[in-house]
């Protein structure tokens, strides 16, 4: 039997992950550097294609910079880092403006006075109208932009259907130094693992949020990028704080498909069956108060009536605002059965967005020299107890510029790659008993919607803990004697996340933001910029950790 050589490949950045925040970094680093941006799938399948409300940058004179981080602050319930919140919302205008310079097409205002300002549309926690969209598929219009333009740069290789297994970092080698010297990737077509060498690895993997069995995310969003970071040894922060979108659409055949907040932020409503509204009664922004309010306000109803869902109504606006505003919402409707211009929607809440990750510093930086953690897999201290609607694509963008030029700088680039084994495949075999793997898969995440969800217990998340620490033994086992394939590179890393989850929600004795606990239903102020910081100890087994709680202010 003959067996391949194994294949590597040298770069100077190494980027996982070909959404919003790869491919900004990849942009924004010098064009004589080197660069790989990998995928695990094809290029546009993660998070930022589905994004639909939009980017919110202070672009209107009602409007100041003061005011977009006070809201972001109110909607982080205490744990913004007030610094990284001025830092980044004082790049929106210069990303929109970037965006703009790249072609993408945002939507202008129909007024024909103002036939060059961008329409601006409103969400949960803005006071100001401040969210620059492209109609109801921002995300989309981004994504393909940002692609267009790499393709323009011969410096950058795009590489679609290669996943990452795990990072490559001296300290792993037995060196006596930390840095991240590149990373095994599973090349998905060859079934082989590849080496990439590199000398700095850019994590921008995007979230979570497929770890619960509701979700808005596509099937990638399964925190690969956080649990490799953990295992290299990086700290993890804030992951009780995982958000549900109220408004996603109850139909057995929509897998969850979001109905954008900006359907509220132009005049949606939402409403039980019989036509009355009730967010008032629970936070005086009604259906434009923050996510985690909405969310929370939503289960409870749901749960006292046994409903099966609310509605979102948008159909007391005219036929043209809707088909003008929200197309392409408008369109998977009405392909579902439902004509949004005629009748309130069916809605209920559903997994969206990871605000915990991987701490990073101001310019992306993780613990590990040469290891930088961009997006939805990071944790900034931008969105703390609760991300503001928009400011995700914003955070990516602006992180991008910061981390690409950061790197632009680094004094690391003229030094040689270090030697790192191939991949040793030679104790596994093929696995016999895949269903193992998609039994464990759904199991995960049924607990963890039905135990560590939008209303938590502490002896509900107990009963999680003891289940995820049961895969994980069991998924470890299977890890090390199969070959490794997607699904399980997947299944291995949510359990971590999943695990993070429990262990930060555990930590956390009362409720601020996302989490909501039944055994300390109360916010208390003793609390207010602590954020929870999970540190792994990597001289105990692969599930070893400490814990430690800190000021937002000194996360890095
Ligand atoms: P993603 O765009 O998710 O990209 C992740 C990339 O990493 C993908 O290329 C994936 O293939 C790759 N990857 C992952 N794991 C591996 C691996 N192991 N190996 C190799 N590659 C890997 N935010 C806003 O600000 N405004 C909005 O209007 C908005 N609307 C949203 C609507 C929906 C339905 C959803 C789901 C999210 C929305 N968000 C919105 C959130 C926002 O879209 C995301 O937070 C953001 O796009 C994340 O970008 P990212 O680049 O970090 O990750
Ligand atoms: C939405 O359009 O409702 C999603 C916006 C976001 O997640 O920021």
């Amino acid at each position: 039997m003959t067996s391949k050589a194994p294949k590597f490949h040298d770069y100077d950045v190494l980027i996982l992950g070909s959404g919003a925040a790869g491919l900004s970094t990849a942009l924004h680093t010098n064009q004589s550097l080197h660069i790989a941006v990998l995928s695990k799938a094809e290029l546009s399948s993660g998070n930022t294609s589905y994004a639909q409300g939009g980017i919110s940058a202070v672009l209107d004179d009602n409007d100041s910079f003061e005011q977009h981080v006070a809201d972001t602050i109110s909607a982080g319930v205490g744990l913004c880092d007030p610094e990284v919140v001025a830092k980044t919302v004082s790049e929106g205008s210069e990303v929109i403006d970037w965006l703009l310079s790249i072609g993408v097409d945002f939507t202008r205002d129909n007024n024909p006075q103002n036939a060059q300002q961008l329409h601006l549309t409103r969400e949960g926690g803005h006071t100001r109208r401040r969210v620059a969209h492209v109609a109801d598929a921002t995300g989309n219009a981004v994504q393909n932009q940002l692609i267009d333009e790499v393709r323009k740069r011969d410096h950058i290789d795009l590489h679609a259907n290669y996943i990452a297994v795990d990072l490559i970092t001296t300290r792993k080698l037995g060196h006596k130094d930390d840095r991240c010297v590149g990373a095994y990737i599973l090349n998905i077509e060859t079934g082989e693992v590849e080496v990439f060498r590199a000398k700095n690895v850019v994590l921008a993997t995007g979230g979570a949020s497929k770890v619960y069995l509701y979700t808005s995310n596509p099937d990638g969003a399964c925190g690969d990028g956080l649990a490799m970071a953990w295992r290299a040894g990086c700290r993890a922060a804030n992951m009780e704080f995982m958000q549900f979108h109220p408004t996603c659409l109850y139909h057995p055949k929509a897998k969850s498909y979001l109905l954008s907040e900006a359907i509220r932020g132009e005049g949606g409503k939402i409403i039980l069956e019989d036509g009355s509204e009730f967010l008032h009664d629970f936070d005086p922004q009604g259906v434009l108060a923050p996510r985690d309010i909405v969310a929370r306000a939503i289960d409870y109803k749901m749960k006292k009536h046994g409903l099966d869902s609310v509605f979102l109504d948008i159909s007391h606006k005219s036929v043209d605002f809707i088909k003008d505003h929200f197309p392409n919402i408008h369109a998977r409707c009405l392909s579902l059965g439902y004509d949004m211009t005629k009748q309130p929607i069916p809605v209920v809440p559903a997994a969206h967005y990871t605000c915990g990750g991987i701490a990073t510093d101001e310019h992306g930086q993780t613990d590990i020299d040469q290891l930088y953690a961009i997006g939805e897999v990071a944790f900034t201290g931008l969105h703390g107890a609760n991300r503001m609607a928009s400011n995700s694509l914003l955070e990516c963008l602006a992180y991008g510029r910061f981390a690409g030029q950061h790197i632009n700088k680094s004094t690391n680039i003229n030094a040689k790659h270090i030697d790192i084994p191939a991949w040793d495949a030679s104790r596994v075999s093929d696995s016999d008993e895949e269903i193992v793997v998609a039994h464990n898969w759904d199991e995960l995440r049924r607990f963890m919607w039905d135990y560590v969800g939008i209303v938590r217990s502490t002896k509900r998340m107990q009963r999680a803990k003891h289940r995820v620490d049961l895969l994980l033994s069991e998924i470890d086992e299977y890890y090390s004697n199969f070959k490794v394939t997607s699904d399980l590179i997947e299944l291995r890393n949510i359990a971590v996340v999943a695990d993070l989850i429990i262990r930060s929600a555990l930590k956390r004795k009362e409720s601020r933001g996302l989490h909501y606990t039944l055994d300390y239903p109360e916010t208390d102020s003793s609390l207010d910029n602590i954020n929870t910081i999970l540190t792994p100890n990597l001289n105990e087994s692969a599930a070893g950790w400490e814990t430690e709680t800190q000021l937002t202010s000194g996360h890095k």
